[in-house]
């Protein structure tokens, strides 16, 4: 497996983008935007992870990130994250951001296992208002709020 910057077309990562967001509509307003690094085993792309700017100087979002579902629990995630980090500091990005819904107990794991750290919560993010489909559960829990994680890229 190696990671690596990808210059195709972005509709053909669609899948991944998808696993990574229940809301089609804030798919397509976002997946033009930013860089993508694709994990490969060989030809085929098993993982994804755009990068995009934001309002703050300095700080970047890692904005959509996915494995293949039959490829996880291998450390592509893992390795993704790694890759956009340095990515992150190659562009003198000095903190990176990233939101998952509260509801998704393993991603709140895989995040803080990447050393990521909880730094806000925006009630009612996710609902038919921004594009997601009403009732949704996330391992039985009303995907309503958000959590916005952070990396210090300063620290070790
Ligand atoms: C989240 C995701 C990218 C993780 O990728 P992955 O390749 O499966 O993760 P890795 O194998 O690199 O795992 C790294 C660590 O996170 C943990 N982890 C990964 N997914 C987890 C989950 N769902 N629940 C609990 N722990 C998880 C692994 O156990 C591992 O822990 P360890 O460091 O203690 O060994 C992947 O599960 C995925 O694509 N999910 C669907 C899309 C998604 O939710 N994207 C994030 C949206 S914000």
């Amino acid at each position: 497996m190696h990671i690596e910057k990808y210059d195709g077309d972005r509709s053909a990562l669609l899948p991944l983008f998808a696993l990574a967001d229940d809301s089609p509509k804030q798919i397509s307003g976002y997946i033009g935007e930013g860089e993508v690094l694709v994990a490969r085993d060989g030809e085929e792309i098993i993982g994804h992870a755009q990068i995009t700017a934001t309002d703050t100087a300095g700080t970047l979002e890692l904005k959509s990130l996915a494995v293949s579902p039959e490829r996880q629990g291998e450390g592509v995630g893992k390795a993704l994250v790694a890759a956009v980090v340095a990515h992150c500091r190659e562009h003198d990005g000095r903190r990176l951001i990233v939101s998952t819904a509260t509801a998704d107990i393993g991603n709140l794991r895989f995040y803080q296992r990447q050393g990521f750290r909880m730094c806000r919560i925006v009630q009612d993010a996710f609902g038919p208002s921004t594009g997601y489909p009403e009732g949704l559960l996330v391992d039985g829990i009303p995907l309503r709020d958000q959590v916005i994680f952070e990396h210090d890229l300063g620290a070790v």
